[in-house]
């Protein structure tokens, strides 16, 4: 692709690192001018700085309508108008959530940065969009959403979330000329798949290497995403080439939503081995 986004001008959150940073390089790269936002400013301000004049950093934390708005208000002031908005701040929540020892903390945490936020961006760039000829509202959902699994409970539903407010956004905001998707990623080596709440410090890395192994075995494309695998989904979304798709959700997860049981088959065959053998 080259210069796909050229004339645009996008908001990503949650741009400081990852998957947010990725994306904020590669729609930089295709001719978009950005405002990232996040609220790890330092690493924020250091991306601007590296990208140029294509670029801006606002600390804005997505749960917050005021500074949400913000970013929308940067967009149009400092560049001229908002054609793209990607809600993807997300946390993952706790390491080990007992479902039936919460207290709860957790849930509304979750529940605001990855349900709340992409539904603030989405009503404000909407507003803008809808005034202005249309434009596209990406969101980052998770393969976790589109299946039932163990632990993450509330990561997995506020994604399903996504997903469905996805759908239905496309369908009401189809008549402005504003098309809605979103992207579920599968396992994605970045900071947060290593920093999860709760993780000691000197276990982080490890830790990380055995989630991921485990999942990479679901995997039938038989390796762990990068982040430039989602921002790479993300420009062909945000670009006019996918002017015909809105409602989507599109998996960039390796094949790993489509049921792959290859763990619990090697599992089976080496309990019916040792079966055998008694
Ligand atoms: N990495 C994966 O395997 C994976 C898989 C599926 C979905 N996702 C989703 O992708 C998105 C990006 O995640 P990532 O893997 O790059 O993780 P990451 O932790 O590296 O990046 C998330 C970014 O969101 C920011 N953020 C968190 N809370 C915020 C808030 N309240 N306001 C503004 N910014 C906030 C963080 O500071 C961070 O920069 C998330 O929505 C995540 O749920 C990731």
């Amino acid at each position: 692709m080259v210069n796909v986004l050229e004339g645009k001008v996008a908001v990503v959150t949650g741009a400081a690192r990852g998957i947010g940073e990725a994306s904020a390089r590669r729609f930089v790269e295709e001719g978009a001018r950005v405002v990232l936002g996040d609220v790890l400013d330092e690493l924020g301000e250091a991306l601007a700085d590296s990208l140029g004049s294509s670029a801006l950093y606002r600390h804005a934390d997505v749960t917050q309508p005021g500074q949400v708005q913000a970013l929308v208000d940067t967009a149009v002031e400092e560049f001229g108008g908002l054609h793209i908005m990607f809600n993807n701040a997300g946390t993952m929540g706790a390491l080990q959530p007992d479902f039936l020892e919460e207290d709860f903390l957790t849930f509304r945490k979750t529940i605001e940065i990855n349900l709340l936020g992409p539904m603030l961006g989405a009503s404000y760039a909407a507003r803008h969009m809808a005034r202005n000829g249309g434009g596209c509202i990406l969101s980052t959902a998770s393969s976790s959403a589109l299946y039932g699994g163990y632990g993450i409970i509330p990561y997995r539903a506020t994604k399903a979330g996504v997903v469905s407010m996805t759908k239905s956004l496309a369908v009401e905001l189809g008549k402005y000329g504003i098309r809605v998707n979103s992207i579920s990623p599968g396992p994605t080596r970045t900071p947060m798949t290593a920093v999860m709440d709760g993780a000691p410090e000197d276990k982080v890395e490890e830790l990380a290497d055995i989630s991921m192994e485990c999942m990479r075995g679901r995997m039938p494309l038989g390796r762990l995403g990068a982040p430039e695998d989602i921002a790479n989904a993300a420009v062909f979304l945000a670009s006019d080439l996918a002017a015909q798709i809105t409602g989507v959700d599109l998996a960039v997860d390796g094949g790993e939503t489509l049921g792959n049981m290859e763990n619990t088959a090697e599992i089976i065959q080496q309990r019916l081995t040792e079966a055998l053998s008694k």
